[in-house]
C-alpha cells in the first residue's frame, strides 16, 4: 500500500468545509444581533425513539448552540396521532417568532410523513423537501433547497471544481438527496445521468462519471473498479455494518475499517468502497467526516435564509 501513497486520491474533508459554512453563518447571526435583530430560530419535531434520529436531531441542537441559532425540541411519542402532529405544525407555522422548520425522519409507522412535510408552511421549509420548494428548484428558481446536496454543491465550489460540461453520475434517485442534486448539477451545466438500482450495468454507468454522487445507503456497493480514474468522488451514504463477512469483502483496501468492525462489533461507512477508491480517483469524501457534517452545516444556513427571507 505504501509505495501506491504518491498517486492517491485527496481526502475531501467535509468537516473542515462544514466549520467553515458555519462560521459564516454564525458571523451572521452575529451581525443581525449588532443590529437589533432577533436570534433565527429552528424547531425540530421528533416524534417516537428511533435512535439515529435521537442522534441526528442532538447534533443539530448541538450546532445551533454553535452559530448562535435558538433551537426549539418538540419530542412526541411513538404513538401521537397524525391529527396531533399536524396541529404541532400548524402552531409552528403561526408562530412568528418560529422561522424554521423542521419533522425528522423517518416518522413511525401509521404516520403519514408526505402529509406532514406537506403541511410544513414553504417558508419555513429548512429541509427543502415542500413540493413548492421542490417546484422552484426545478425551475431554477431561489428557494429553500434541501440541505445535503446544497452542502456538496458549496463543497464541490470550495475545491473550484468546474461542472460546466463535466459528466456527472448520481446514485440514488431519493426526493432528499439523488433529485435535487441532479437538478443543482444540471443547473450548473453538468451533463447529469441519474443511476439507481434498476439501471443497467450500474459499474459502466458510474465508469462514465467525472463526479460521482453516491446516495443509496448500500455499505460497500460502489468498488474501486466502477470509478473513472480521476473522478471526484462525493459518498453521501452512511451505514452502520455489523456483518463481519460483509466487512471483509468492502474493507480489503482499508484495514483499519475491518480492525474496528472486529473489535467494536461495528463500523460505519459509506456506499462507496473508500480505500479502492482512494486509489483510482482525484478526491473522495470520507464516511465519516465527509458529507455528514456538511448536511447540518446546510440546514442551519437555511434557517437563517428562512428567518431573513420572511423579514425578520
Ligand atoms: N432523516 C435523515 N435525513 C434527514 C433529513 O435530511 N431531514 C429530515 N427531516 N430527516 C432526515
Amino acid at each position: 500500500m505504501e509505495e501506491k501513497g504518491a498517486t492517491m486520491a485527496t481526502i475531501l474533508d467535509g468537516k473542515a468545509h462544514a466549520d467553515r459554512m458555519l462560521e459564516e453563518v454564525r458571523l451572521q447571526v452575529e451581525a443581525r444581533l449588532a443590529k437589533g435583530l432577533r436570534a433565527p430560530a429552528l424547531a425540530v419535531v421528533l416524534v417516537g425513539e428511533d435512535p439515529a434520529s435521537q442522534v441526528y436531531v442532538r447534533n443539530k441542537g448541538a450546532a445551533c448552540g454553535r452559530v448562535g441559532i435558538r433551537s426549539l425540541e418538540f419530542r412526541l411519542a411513538s404513538d401521537t396521532p397524525q391529527a396531533e402532529v399536524d396541529g404541532l405544525i400548524d402552531r409552528l407555522n403561526a408562530d412568528p417568532t418560529v422561522d424554521g422548520i423542521l419533522v425528522q425522519l423517518p416518522l413511525p409507522k401509521g404516520l403519514d410523513a408526505k402529509r406532514a412535510l406537506h403541511r410544513i408552511s414553504p417558508a419555513k421549509d429548512v429541509d427543502g423537501f415542500h413540493p413548492m420548494n421542490q417546484g422552484l428548484l426545478l425551475e431554477g428558481l431561489p428557494g429553500l433547497r434541501p440541505c445535503t446536496p446544497t452542502a456538496c454543491m458549496s463543497l464541490l465550489a470550495h475545491h473550484g471544481l468546474a461542472l460546466k460540461g463535466l459528466r456527472a453520475v448520481v446514485l440514488g434517485r431519493s426526493e432528499i438527496v439523488g433529485k435535487p442534486m441532479a437538478l443543482m448539477l444540471l443547473e450548473q451545466h453538468a451533463t447529469v445521468t441519474i443511476a439507481h438500482s434498476r439501471t443497467r450495468d450500474l459499474p459502466a454507468v458510474c465508469r462514465e462519471a467525472d463526479l460521482l454522487v453516491a446516495a443509496v445507503g448500500q455499505p460497500g456497493l460502489v468498488e474501486g473498479s466502477w470509478v473513472k480514474p480521476g473522478a471526484v468522488v462525493l459518498d453521501v451514504g452512511i451505514n452502520r455494518v455489523v456483518d463481519l463477512a460483509l466487512g471483509e469483502r468492502i474493507f480489503a483496501a482499508e484495514p483499519r475499517k475491518l480492525e474496528v468492525l472486529r473489535t467494536k462489533g461495528a463500523v460505519l461507512c459509506g456506499d462507496v468502497r473508500f480505500g479502492e477508491a482512494m486509489e483510482v480517483a482525484s478526491a473522495v469524501t470520507p464516511v465519516p467526516g465527509g458529507v455528514g457534517p456538511l448536511t447540518i452545516a446546510g440546514l442551519l444556513l437555511n434557517t437563517l435564509t428562512a428567518c431573513e427571507a420572511q423579514g425578520r
